[in-house]
């Protein structure tokens, strides 16, 4: 069986993706989680999987950033948003999806790693697949000012070499 796979511009296929991340993480439900309050990023890039039912079946974003390492900027890419509707669960497509999202990472060759933030019950999921726990502190933007960010926790996955701590400036929204 073939899989229908995209990577699209972020913003232009918003309207695309919407009802899949709201049934994901209905507003209601977002709204009483830890991070239910945070300012996220939009993704530049998007990759879609299309379900055989119809619709979008699973969504990953792509996010480029030059961010702030331990006082030396460097590119790098971001994922987040890494959802499969509840119907079409484990056929293999976030798998499928997130490994398409690093392969466009790799592609812009001035990234040099790629960072995600997820939660406890994802920590199994990601480390499977060759991310690592990134141990040191995170900074980021939000509507007040810069904060640090302890909302998710954050993964690194090497494109060069991803640092394992040290301190993270997002320069920006969080994805
Ligand atoms: C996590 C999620 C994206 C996985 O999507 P999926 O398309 O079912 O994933 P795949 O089919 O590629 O992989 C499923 C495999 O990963 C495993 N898996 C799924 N979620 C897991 C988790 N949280 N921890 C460990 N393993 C997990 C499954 O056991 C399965 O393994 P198997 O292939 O050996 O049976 C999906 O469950 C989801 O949308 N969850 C809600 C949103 C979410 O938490 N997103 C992650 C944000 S960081």
């Amino acid at each position: 069986m073939s899989i229908e796979i995209e990577v699209l511009n972020g913003d232009a296929s918003w309207k695309t993706v919407e009802p899949l991340l709201q049934a994901v993480w209905p507003s209601e439900a977002i709204a009483k989680l830890p991070w239910g309050h945070v300012k996220w990023a939009h993704a530049d890039l998007r990759v879609l999987i299309d379900a055989p039912e119809g619709g979008v079946g699973c969504h990953v974003g792509i996010y480029f950033r030059t961010i702030i390492w331990n006082g030396h900027r460097i590119h790098v890419g971001g994922i987040g948003g890494v959802a499969t509707r509840e119907d079409c669960r484990r056929r293999g497509y976030a798998s499928i999806a997130l490994n398409a999202a690093v392969e466009t990472v790799r592609a812009n060759e001035a990234a040099r790693f790629i960072l995600l933030f997820c939660e406890p019950h994802n920590f199994a999921f990601y480390q499977t697949r060759g991310w690592r726990p990134f141990t040191g502190d995170i900074y980021c933007e939000q509507p007040n000012g810069r904060i640090r960010f302890e909302a998710m926790a954050p993964f690194v996955f090497d494109i060069k070499r991803a640092p394992d701590t040290g301190t993270i400036d997002l320069c920006g929204l969080p994805w």
